[in-house]
């Protein structure tokens, strides 16, 4: 952007989201709000237009990114959908669902969005204003979480902007994101087996249900190449299964562990998936010296709660995202 200090924080109205319309086009990135958390949003179709998302976010190019669709059709114009995947986008999209899938030979996406791979991840999302906005441009949308690599993903607006204020000229106001954790991924193998590469508010145990059990064979492994062993650093130690907070602690709470924050005071996982994010900020920016969580139970949306702890709590090493 040329005037790369003043970040815009647009309301997402008609008036917003043709703005915002106009920037994508003309291969520009804006921070937009999903169901899961703000995206940072770019043209999937354009090589330049990707390359700034990996340069705002200071993220790893071998670091694969989701695409965004408007509707089933716009997917099948991009990936080979089996009957799992139809079935699969017939029942949870729009929605936190992204699924790995074969890239089509003549997709119009930029080979930097999939990193060379021959798959692709796609989701529908379901928030209204990236819907609206999905509608107006004629091509899909890559976007992963509008911050900086190995940071905290963001849940507001004002998430975006501290993480990645300078970067961008706009964020599309959308208020609070809904469920709070990044969608579900998974990859659904040529001979009929899947994985699961990140859980999140679709649970494990609904797919299933429709799928039968994951499969274990090594061969033929698609991974997340993102998933490595670190993310959504906090930038202080944080402490998992607290109890109580020690001499210098932030404590996160859940349930009837109270805490400086609490995650869902009546222990309810969706709500603490909703503020997981805001609570982890919320604790980063205390000037507490560390951070401690309560336990969260590990089932349901529980596990990509806990998936993201254990991610926060590993110490600076590897890592990316
Ligand atoms: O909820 C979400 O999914 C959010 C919102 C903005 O939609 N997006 C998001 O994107 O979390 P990101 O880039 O932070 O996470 C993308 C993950 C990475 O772990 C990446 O490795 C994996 O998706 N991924 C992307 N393409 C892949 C592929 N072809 N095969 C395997 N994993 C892939
Ligand atoms: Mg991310």
């Amino acid at each position: 952007m040329s005037d790369k200090d003043v970040t815009e924080v647009v309301a997402a109205d008609a008036a917003g989201i043709a703005r915002a319309a106009q920037i994508l086009e003309s291969g520009g990135l804006v921070a937009v709000p999903t169901e899961t958390v703000y995206g940072l949003a770019a043209r999937a179709d354009s090589g330049n237009a990707v390359a700034k998302i990996y340069a705002a976010k200071g993220r790893p190019d071998f670091n694969p990114l989701i695409v965004h669709v408007r509707d089933l059709e716009q997917a099948l114009e991009i990936a080979d959908f089996d009957e799992r995947a139809f079935d699969l986008a017939a029942r949870f999209w729009p929605g936190p669902l992204t699924l790995v899938l074969p890239l089509c030979d003549n997709a119009s996406i930029a080979s930097a969005v999939t990193a060379g791979l021959s798959t692709i991840a796609l989701r529908q999302p379901s928030h209204p204003m990236m819907k609206a906005l999905l509608a107006k441009l004629g091509h899909p949308l890559a976007a992963p979480s509008a911050n900086r690599s190995e940071g905290i993903s963001p849940t507001r607006p004002e998430h975006v902007l501290g993480s990645l204020g300078s970067e961008i000229p706009m964020v599309l106001d959308g208020g609070p994101c809904e469920r709070g954790v990044e969608s579900t991924i998974i990859a659904l193998r040529a001979g009929g087996g899947w994985s699961l590469l990140r859980p999140g508010p679709i649970t494990k145990d609904s797919l299933v249900r429709i799928l039968g059990t994951e499969s274990d064979d090594a061969d033929d492994m698609i991974e997340a190449p993102g998933q490595l062993s670190r993310h959504y650093s906090p930038g202080k130690p944080v402490r998992l299964e607290a109890m109580r907070a020690e001499a210098g602690e932030f404590l996160i709470g859940f349930g009837p562990v109270r805490g400086d924050c609490n995650l869902s005071p009546a222990g309810d996982l969706k709500e603490a998936a909703a503020r997981l994010y805001s609570c982890l900020h919320e604790a980063a920016l205390s000037n507490k010296r560390a951070i401690a969580v309560a336990p969260v139970p590990h089932e349901g949306v529980g596990r990509a709660i806990n998936d993201r702890l254990a991610r926060a709590a590993t110490p600076p090493g590897a890592g990316a995202d």
